[in-house]
């Protein structure tokens, strides 16, 4: 017994002494390493009649966690002072040059989102924006995702560790679709709107970054039809490629938000490794998917408070770097976001410069 008191004097003198990092391990190594005092002890305890052991066992376990404790006190408190040292001994050299940049360029995502605003805009649209950080009701539930429904599980979704005031895990929205809830359930119809904006999704390849930009239309009126949707999202696609009788064709497809769902594809033809859009004379036209659409669910309008008696309307979403990459022709998705100033400076866009605009097309409305 007194082999451990004076064990324990001794333990904590060595650690309450220990006046810098250096120090409080080599107290550590004196106490809890190999051949420590503690260490040396409980190897004793291997020794001991069983009655002697289990008293005597109790005992120098209680002491190695509350020197434990100790040492683990000690060691932030000391780990402290060496970092506040650090930090006031060390200067940053604010003489480094600055970039050699004569002039920045705008990032092709924004140059291409600002060319999509700007059509739906002459269609009457309106910029809706919503949080990054979503909660599942938004994001799954009120666009009619059952529980179990295995669309949830194709969004790779990224969950954080903080709740939602349901008790689910928070996420990061993998869809701009939460956006529609979001709004009908903030205003009155008739809603005409567009959500460009930042999803996410658990997945990387040469089309897919873990982040990218989606945008969202939504349209909710009394008297919205099928025909307003191919109306509009036709125009849209001709426009956004400046090419005038770009075939596009709707193909039946599912999204939980939905009914009717279709597809969106456009016609292109292939010369060697080149993707022409629109086709080419003589040469077969081939289908790309270039987005998903649909009739607003009724569960969907009821789920946001309306009566889908009355409202009905339709939506549309599309990946905004996709696009970009077709228009531009950047082969990889993943360059869009390294920050490699020499892709920036040869697929960046000066401020304002909207190429190939099919000034035609926009002089033909009203
Ligand atoms: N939210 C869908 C996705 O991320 C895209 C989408 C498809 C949006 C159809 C829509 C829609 O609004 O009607 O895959």
């Amino acid at each position: 017994m007194s082999n451990l008191d004076q064990l324990n004097n001794e333990a904590r003198a060595l650690i309450n002494g220990a006046a810098d990092q250096a120090s409080i391990e080599a107290a550590r190594v004196a106490i809890m390493g190999k051949s420590g005092s503690l260490t040396n002890l409980l190897k004793q305890l291997g020794t001991m009649a069983p009655d002697e052991r289990k008293e005597m066992g109790q005992k120098v376990n209680a002491l190695r966690d509350e020197l434990n404790a100790l040492l683990a006190e000690k060691q932030a408190v000391l780990n402290k002072a060496a970092l506040a040292e650090k930090l006031a001994k060390e200067t940053i050299d604010i003489s480094l040059p600055i970039r050699p940049e004569t002039s920045g360029s705008l990032h092709p995502t924004m140059q291409i989102l600002d060319e999509m605003v700007a059509i739906f805009a002459e269609m009457g649209f309106t910029v809706a924006t919503g949080p990054e950080i979503e909660d599942d009701f938004h994001n799954f539930t009120a666009l009619n995702f059952p529980p179990d429904h295995p669309a949830r599980t194709m969004h790779d979704t990224f969950y954080l560790e903080a709740k939602d005031d349901l008790g689910q895990p928070k996420l990061l929205r993998t869809q701009t679709s939460t956006v529609q809830i979001r709004s009908m359930m903030e205003q009155q119809p008739p809603l005409r709107l567009i959500v460009p904006g930042r999803t996410f999704r658990a997945e990387s390849d040469m089309t897919h970054t873990p982040m990218f930009h989606q945008m969202e239309g939504l349209v909710i009126d009394k008297t919205t039809h099928m025909g307003h949707l191919k109306g509009c999202l036709m125009e849209f696609w001709r426009e956004i490629f400046g090419i005038e009788n770009l075939p596009v064709r709707f193909r039946p497809s599912f999204f939980p938000f939905t009914e009717l769902s279709a597809e969106v594809d456009i016609g292109y033809s292939r010369e060697g490794s080149r993707i022409v859009l629109g086709g080419i004379k003589g040469q077969p036209l081939k289908w790309m998917e270039i987005g998903g659409c649909g009739m607003v669910h009724p569960n969907v309008i009821r789920n946001c408070g309306l009566d889908p008696e009355i409202y009905q309307g339709f939506a549309f979403g599309m990946g905004v770097e996709r696009i970009a990459m077709l228009k531009y022709g950047m082969p990889d998705l993943r360059d869009f976001f390294n920050g490699d100033l020499r892709w920036l400076r040869h697929y960046g866009f000066s401020v304002l410069d909207y190429p190939n605009r099919p000034l035609d097309i926009v002089a033909q409305k009203d």
